[in-house]
């Protein structure tokens, strides 16, 4: 905008000062006066590719970002399939979180909690994920009903790869770190 009006005053303050009849001849030579706009429209010229440029670069940013989903589908513990997409990027407990899913997720993905915990139900699928963390495996290690290819739903980040991923919610959570529960000793 500074540009454009930098130009649109500039330009016309040139033809004012070519046609001033003040000393009874232009005090700006013509020859000047031409390459002065010459300079301003080149100006013009690189900030509009400049803004064009920058514009058509975020549409296909989003273009991509509406096309990056994946389907994922949620069995719930008493076998109800949910299909949904989840966009590239999104954790499966936020996907579950957007879509009213019962799916706890108590500590908010600070790996406190194993209330996230899903069980991947295509082995194919779960090696297609990220090894998890020790700190995933210490809160695996307190999940209920855990198997070979379970993961906290915080964790698992959905890409293209895990398109079609399904994932099933056990029937039951356990939460010793935000519940506050401490075994008592025997
Ligand atoms: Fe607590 Fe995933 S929400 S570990």
């Amino acid at each position: 905008m500074f540009v454009s009006r930098f130009y649109r005053l500039g330009s016309h303050s040139v033809q004012r000062l070519v046609k001033a009849p003040v000393f009874r001849r232009p005090l700006v030579q013509p020859a000047i006066y031409h390459q002065y706009l010459h300079t301003l429209r080149g100006i013009g010229y690189q900030r509009e590719k400049l803004f064009s440029t920058a514009s058509s670069k975020l549409d296909s940013d989003e273009g991509n970002e509406t096309e990056q989903k994946i389907n994922v589908t949620f069995v719930d513990k008493d076998g109800e399939e949910m299909n949904i997409k989840v966009p590239v990027g999104m954790s499966m407990l936020e996907a579950a979180h957007e879509n009213d899913l019962d799916l706890e997720g108590a500590c908010e993905a600070s790996l406190a909690c194993s209330t996230c915990h899903v069980i991947v139900m295509d082995v194919s699928q779960y090696n297609k994920i990220p090894d998890p963390t020790d700190e995933e495996n210490d809160m695996l290690d307190l999940a209920f009903g855990l198997t070979e290819t379970s993961r906290l739903g915080c964790q698992i980040i959905a890409t293209p790869e895990l398109d079609g991923i399904r994932l099933a919610i056990p029937s039951a959570t356990r939460n010793f770190a935000v519940d506050g529960f401490k075994p008592k000793p025997h």
